[in-house]
C-alpha cells in the first residue's frame, strides 16, 4: 500500500477463523538484544551473538553502532558484532528517535569515551515515558549531565566512580544503564531495588561473559564490581517470553493446541496461570510448552500488571485479546505505563466490549470477534490486533505493522507456519 510521496507500509490482511495447530520455536529476546548490543560498546573486537532476533529495533540498534565506527554482520539468527573502530560518541536525532532503548547507549558510550551526546530517545508512545532515572544513577557515577535544547552533553573527568545508588522505581532500563557503566567504573556499585526481568539476567550474564564482575542480577540488589575492561564474548540471547505470550494467546483464541520450543517456562511464572484460569492446559517439557485450548474460554478475572515477577505490562494487550472473546468479565489494571490501551477502541472495532476508566480496562467476553479494518498505534497493541483478527470471522485489514516488526520477526510467516491464513501485503 502507498500512501503520499511513495512511502510504502504494510498492511495484515488475516482471515479469522482457523484452528492453529503445529510447533514453533520462539524467537530471541528483543529486550535482551538491545542492551546487549549497547554493551558491546565496552567490549572491543568482536562479539558473536547468538538467537538474535531480525526486528527494526535491533535494526536500530545495529545503525547507531555503525554510526559510532563499529562493524556489524548478519549469518542468520547470528549477530556478530565489532566494536574496535569507535571513533565517536554522538548519537545524533534521526537515531534516537527510532526507538526509546537507544538510551541504553549513554552509559555504554561515556563509559568507554569519557563522553557522550545525544537527543532524548523516541519510542512506541505509552504515555509519559521519562529517563530522569537513568540520568540521576550515571550522575551518581560522576557523570555531568547537561540537558539543553532535547539534547543531553555527558562528560566524565577521568574513570567512572561506583555509588550507591537505589532506585525509587526498578526501572529495566535504568538497572542496564547503571549495570553496563558500572561494569568498569572505579569499585563496587550497589543497584538497590533493582529491575529482575530475565533480560536484566540476561544482560548480567554476557557482562560477566566478557569478564564483568556482577551478581545478584534478577533479584532486588544488584553488586556490581568494576573492573578495568572487558573483553569480546560469544553469547546466546533468551527466548522471547513476551511473544511465547502472544503465540499462547494465538492459540487460545482459535482454540487449538500448538507447541511452543525454546520457551523457558520460569521466565512465565505469572502468565502461565493466567491462560490455565482460562481453561487452557500446558505441559511442560524440556524444550517448552504444549498448550491446549478449551471450545470456549473463561475470563481471567483480574490481571494486574507489575514488574517482574508479576505480571507483564508488555504481555497485557494480547492477552486482551483472549480476555475478549472468553465467556465472563475481565478486569485489567495497567500499573507501568499511563496510555497502554491505544488497542481497546480498535478491537472494539472488531467486536470486542471493553470500557476503559484511567488505568483500568473492564472487558466483557463476547462469543464472536468479527472482522474490521484496524490500525496498530504501538508494539504490543499491534500483537493484539493480530491475535484478535485470527478469531475474528472474515476478512480484517490491520495497520500499522511497522510496529508489530519492532518486536516480532516473521509474524506472518510464524502464524501461517501454524495454519492461520495471515498475508503481509
Ligand atoms: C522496558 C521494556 C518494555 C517494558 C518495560 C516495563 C526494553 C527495551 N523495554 O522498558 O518493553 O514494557 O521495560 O517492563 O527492555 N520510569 C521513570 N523514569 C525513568 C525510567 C522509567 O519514571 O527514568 C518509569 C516509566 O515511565 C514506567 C516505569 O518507570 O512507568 C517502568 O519503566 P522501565 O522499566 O524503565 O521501562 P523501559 O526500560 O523503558
Amino acid at each position: 500500500m502507498t500512501f503520499g510521496k511513495g512511502v510504502c507500509v504494510s498492511v495484515f490482511v488475516v482471515d479469522g477463523g482457523r484452528k492453529l495447530a503445529g510447533e514453533v520455536s520462539v524467537q530471541g529476546s528483543k529486550n535482551s538484544a538491545l542492551p546487549i548490543l549497547a554493551a558491546t560498546l565496552l567490549c572491543g573486537g568482536e562479539c558473536v551473538l547468538y538467537n538474535c532476533p531480525r526486528l527494526s529495533d535491533v535494526e536500530a540498534s545495529l545503525a547507531i553502532l555503525r554510526y559510532l565506527g563499529c562493524t556489524a554482520y548478519r549469518e542468520g539468527s547470528t549477530l556478530v558484532v565489532n566494536t574496535d573502530g569507535m571513533d565517536r560518541c554522538d548519537i545524533p536525532p534521526e537515531l534516537m528517535h527510532r526507538m526509546r532503548s537507544s538510551i541504553i547507549f549513554l552509559g555504554a558510550i561515556v563509559a568507554r569515551f569519557g563522553r557522550a551526546r545525544m537527543s532524548f530517545p523516541g519510542g512506541c508512545e505509552l504515555g509519559p515515558r521519562p529517563i530522569d532515572l537513568h540520568l540521576s544513577a550515571l550522575r551518581e557515577m560522576g557523570i555531568s549531565i547537561s540537558e539543553e535544547h532535547g539534547m543531553l552533553d555527558c562528560v566524565v573527568e577521568d574513570r567512572l566512580n561506583a555509588a550507591k545508588i537505589a532506585l525509587p522505581i526498578p526501572s529495566v532500563g535504568a538497572t542496564e544503564n547503571t549495570m553496563i557503566a558500572a561494569a568498569v567504573a572505579d569499585g563496587t556499585t550497589v543497584v538497590a531495588n533493582a529491575a529482575r526481568e530475565p533480560e536484566i539476567v540476561d544482560l548480567a550474564d554476557f557482562l560477566n561473559a566478557c569478564g564483568a564482575k556482577i551478581s545478584g542480577a534478577g533479584e532486588s540488589t544488584i553488586i556490581i564490581e568494576g573492573v578495568e575492561k572487558l573483553t569480546p564474548a560469544c553469547h546466546t540471547i533468551i527466548p522471547d517470553r513476551i511473544v511465547a505470550a502472544t503465540l499462547m494467546s494465538a492459540a487460545a483464541v482459535t482454540g487449538a493446541s500448538i507447541r511452543l520450543k525454546h520457551v523457558i517456562p520460569a521466565h512465565l511464572q505469572s502468565v502461565l496461570p493466567v491462560f490455565r484460569d482460562s481453561g487452557c492446559e500446558i505441559d511442560i517439557n524440556p524444550d517448552g510448552l504444549r498448550i491446549s485450548a478449551p471450545y470456549r474460554l473463561h475470563s481471567p478475572k483480574l490481571i494486574r500488571t507489575m514488574p517482574y515477577p508479576g505480571f507483564p505490562t508488555d504481555a497485557q494487550a494480547p492477552v486482551m485479546s483472549m480476555a475478549a472473546v472468553a465467556d465472563g468479565m475481565t478486569v485489567f489494571v495497567e500499573n507501568l505505563f499511563l496510555s497502554r490501551y491505544s488497542h481497546v477502541s480498535e478491537l472494539c472495532r472488531l467486536g470486542a466490549d471493553i470500557r476503559v476508566e484511567g488505568k483500568v480496562a473492564v472487558v466483557d467476553g463476547v462469543r464472536r470477534l468479527l472482522s474490521a479494518p484496524v490500525r496498530a498505534h504501538d508494539l504490543r497493541g499491534a500483537a493484539a490486533l493480530v491475535v484478535a483478527a485470527l478469531c475474528a470471522r472474515g476478512e480484517s485489514e490491520i495497520g500499522g505493522i511497522e510496529y508489530l516488526e519492532r518486536g516480532y520477526e516473521d509474524f506472518e510467516l510464524v502464524l501461517s507456519s501454524l495454519g492461520a491464513d495471515v498475508k503481509k501485503i
